[in-house]
């Protein structure tokens, strides 16, 4: 059995993946901008990754911009039949790598073919559109016209299934009238705990909550309780992490990042982490039930992908 397979699957519309998957942002140059200092490195990550029972991707044409998605196709084309990759669009890189708001239908649509052209496939298994009202956290503001134009896309055959990221509650609901909303992608993890009531909804709705920045984003999680946690389990403090939102909610999704096969490694192998009541009592307290904690939080502009 794959190592990364222990973390059971989920569907994502008609498309089942395994819980463990893999975020490709950080196989981009510095601060997801421009080429990786070692290409082959990036392709070894991606392919050890599918060695390892991963069959969901998490990436975007953004992160590079470019790059990431044509080291995917470079690595892994022709896909694996059971492979799903996710995209995101709604955003664009400027010259200086800055993240600018591209949520007009016309740009949309040129994001979803660049993505097809990259990515080297005729569909897109899922999109999410990355709302953009603020770049560093959900906020409120109308979605009607960007997601009317995504569901065109889909309703044309080239999109399979959509998603929405840095959402807020009001905005799942208003798109869960428009179209079917197979997940949603927000910053979560044992420290930024916002979205705990959003996760439970999402639950029982059968959509999958996809948490960015799992182990901390840029500056990863930091915690003398994490520290203590993942001792007494013979883990390591960010295995523990992932373990513990495995076991938070089955319609949880992991996509931690990495730029390492080493750490690769360690991080799919917390799919066969099981943390006891008494550990995630201890672990729920850093960031508190539905709060936001003081420690290894990313910051806005950490956030800002
Ligand atoms: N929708 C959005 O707005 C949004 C925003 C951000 C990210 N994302 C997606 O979410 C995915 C995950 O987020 P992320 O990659 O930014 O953050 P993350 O998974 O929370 O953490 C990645 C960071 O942790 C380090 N790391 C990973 N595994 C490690 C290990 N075992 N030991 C020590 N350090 C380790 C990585 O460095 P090394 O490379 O050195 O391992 C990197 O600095 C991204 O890849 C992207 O697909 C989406």
């Amino acid at each position: 059995m794959y190592q990364a397979n222990q973390a059971g699957s989920y569907m994502l519309g008609d498309l089942e993946v395994i819980r463990m998957g893999y975020g490709a942002m950080q196989l981009a140059g510095p601060h997801v901008f421009g080429p990786p200092g070692d290409r082959q490195q990036a392709i070894a990550v991606l392919r050890s990754a599918l060695e390892m029972g991963v069959n969901h991707i998490d990436t975007s044409d953004f992160y590079g911009p470019h790059i990431t998605n044509q080291i995917i196709r470079e690595a892994l084309h022709p896909y694996r039949d059971d492979l799903v990759i996710v995209t995101k669009i709604g955003a664009r890189r400027g010259t200086d790598g800055s993240w600018l708001k591209a949520m007009s239908p016309a740009e949309l649509e040129s994001a979803v073919y660049d993505n097809l052209r990259n990515l080297g496939v005729e569909v897109l298994d899922v999109v999410n559109l990355r709302l953009m009202f603020d770049v560093a956290a959900p906020a409120e503001g109308d979605l009607e016209a960007p997601l009317a134009a995504l569901a065109e896309l889909k309703r044309k055959g080239i999109v399979r299934h959509i998603g929405l990221s840095n959402a807020t509650a009001n905005q799942i609901a208003q798109a869960r009238t428009m179209t079917d909303i197979v997940c949603v992608q927000n910053q979560y993890n044992l420290a930024h705990r916002g979205d705990d009531p959003l996760v439970a909804q999402l639950a029982s709705a059968g959509i999958a909550y996809v948490p960015f920045f799992p182990l901390g984003g840029f500056s990863p999680l930091q915690s003398a309780t994490l520290e203590q946690v993942a001792a007494d389990c013979g883990a390591t403090p960010l295995q523990t992490a992932l373990a513990w939102l495995l076991q938070r909610s089955p319609n949880i999704l992991l996509i931690p990042g990495t730029a390492s096969v080493g750490h690769l490694r360690q991080n799919i192998a917390a799919a066969a982490l099981h943390l006891s009541s008494d550990a995630v009592a201890a672990l729920d307290t850093i960031g508190g039930i539905g709060g936001i904690g003081g420690i290894g939080a990313a910051t806005p502009e950490t956030a800002s992908q």
